[in-house]
């Protein structure tokens, strides 16, 4: 380790636990995803009819299979940039006589052979909620209120008939609805001042409300922290409509572009920051219109864009054809472990981020990938996202934490072991989440118990690779997957002395510790939502 370091040789890293200290009940749809018209996400991903694999409607039961493994409670649709130039009506009604448009957003065709009844017949069969996005780049108030009529009114007015007279019965019932997507970026269509795009969403929440009390409104914050304009963007938006909206979006995307591992994996502390400085703009508008509402963040992009992805965008082969593979990769070992402190920051920050979307399912930027008429596998950022997805539900507790920390460029002071705590929904278990940024040295690590019932180690599922760019592909699609200690090969190096456990976390690694309540009976504990 160069640079600055202020290192002990053994003094252990420690983690501090208190039931007294928490940060506050885990929402599960943070660990959300995003399933966009784009590239093979649809057409080609979640849906290929004639794959052998296919159910009757042309969806792939074994994408369906591992969005259920991962746990994924919540799914925002269609876009993303796409939906800013989608008119929804063009994805419902016959499929034969839906019109192909352009799609500006990715410069590619759009068959509408799946639109709106469709996903959401794919989203029950994979478990999930929607999380639905209206356009308001290139449309309107009128747009939107017709959507969430068509969408969650029971029958009798124009647009709820036409969803029973498209076979569509009952009502889809969507909570969760985005006001348009990145409104602040040049890139978007339609993209708008901060003022402008506030008082629009403002004028859309209200209508849209109209129809259905029971939805809950995303407005965009600002599309990157890169943006000049952030966090003021943030601030005039919501100046504009925050009594009319329920939570207020960030987006972030890492890329491992200089090839400085250490300080690759200290950018999750940017996220920490982030996260905390848009909570600021929040309660910052909350005093200044004097709302009795605290407003909550839906982090409803995140992930990593990898380096093979962005090379393979610089051609422009693949111009207007439906269903490209522009921007495939494989992501590293490396991509997975920052993926599992940048869970941590979420679960740290359950206290205000309600919704989240590791963008996106499946073979963009995904958490697994899938073969146009052959298998599936999973991405090395797959399994972090499960194990958070699966352990990290019931109540973030604080922790105090002390470790050995470097310097990585503008980041100062990263300590090398990163952490998140979670006590489980029956107050049966509890999990801590932890990563060893160190790449060269193992990590010894106390984690100290206070005011607990007894609790025994039951596993420690390790993630480690002597590889950091290796990953998991087509050809080779379990060279990198976790392990699992129990029984005597966790005695063997686990020690549970009164409220302290030591282990030792191996140089780069991501760890999930178990420990369960002592009377608690040594059974799996029931995977959330199903
Ligand atoms: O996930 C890909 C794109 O990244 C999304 O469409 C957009 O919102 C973001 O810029």
């Amino acid at each position: 380790m160069s640079g600055r370091e202020r290192v002990r040789a053994e003094t252990p890293a420690r983690i501090v636990i208190d039931r007294d200290f928490t940060v506050g009940p885990i929402d599960d749809r943070i660990y959300g995803s995003l399933v966009e018209h784009m590239e093979r996400v649809v057409y080609g991903g979640i849906y290929e009819p004639g794959h052998p694999c296919a159910d009757a409607r042309g969806f792939r039961t074994d994408v369906i299979g591992l969005v259920r493994e991962l746990g994924v409670p919540i799914v925002r649709y269609p876009g993303g940039n796409f939906v800013s130039g989608y008119d929804w009506e063009d994805g419902v009604g016959p499929p034969s006589e839906r019109p192909p448009r352009l799609d500006l957003a990715w410069i590619a065709r759009e068959s509408n052979e799946v639109g709106l009844n469709e996903f959401l017949y794919w989203a029950k069969e994979a478990g999930v909620e929607c999380n639905l996005a209206v356009n308001l780049g290139l449309r309107r108030v009128d747009a939107a209120r017709n959507l969430v009529e068509y969408c969650n009114f029971p029958r009798g007015s124009y647009w709820s008939d036409l969803r029973v007279a498209h076979g569509v019965v009952e009502p889809h019932g969507i909570k969760t609805w985005c006001l348009g997507n990145e409104m602040d970026g040049p890139w978007q269509i339609g993209a708008k001042s901060a003022l402008d795009y506030g008082r629009l969403a403002c004028e859309a929440a209200r209508a849209m409300r109209r129809v259905d009390p029971g939805i809950e409104l995303v407005a965009c914050g600002s599309s990157t922290p890169r943006m000049r304009s952030f966090p003021d963007w943030d601030v005039t938006v919501l100046e504009q409509a925050y009594d009319e909206v329920d939570y207020l979006s960030l987006h972030t995307y890492f890329t491992n572009t200089g090839g400085d591992s250490r300080a690759y994996l200290a950018r999750s502390l940017e996220m920490d920051r982030q996260i905390e400085a848009v909570v600021a703009a929040c309660d910052l508008v909350r005093a200044k219109v004097r709302s009795r509402k605290r407003l909550s963040l839906s982090f409803d992009e995140w992930g990593i864009w990898s380096r093979e992805e962005r090379a393979n965008r610089d051609s422009w082969s693949w111009r207007w054809k439906e269903a490209n593979a522009v921007s495939e990769g494989m992501y590293s070992f490396e991509d997975a472990l920052l993926a599992g402190s940048m869970l941590l920051s979420l679960i740290r920050h359950a206290d205000r981020i309600k919704i989240a979307c590791w963008a996106q399912l499946v073979n963009h930027l995904s958490l697994f990938s899938c073969a146009a008429g052959g298998p599936v596998w999973k991405q090395t950022v797959f399994y972090p996202f499960a194990h958070a997805a699966r352990f990290g539900r019931g109540i973030a507790l604080a922790l105090s934490l002390s470790a050995p920390v470097y310097d990585a460029g503008e980041l100062q002071g990263v300590p090398v072991l990163d952490a998140a705590a979670v006590l489980s929904k029956k107050e049966d278990e509890i999990v801590v989440f932890a990563v060893n940024r160190d790449l060269s040295r193992p990590l010894p690590v106390e984690i100290v118990r206070r005011g607990f019932a007894p609790f025994r180690a039951v596993e420690h599922i390790l993630y480690e690779s002597a590889d950091l760019e290796a990953g998991n592909t087509r050809e080779q699609p379990g060279r990198v997957v976790p392990s699992s200690r129990t029984g005597a090969e966790l005695a063997a190096t686990l020690d549970v002395e009164g409220d302290t456990v030591s282990l030792r976390l191996p140089a780069a690694s991501w760890n999930v510790i178990r420990l369960r309540r002592s009377e608690a009976r040594d059974v799996e504990p029931p995977r959330s939502g199903r």
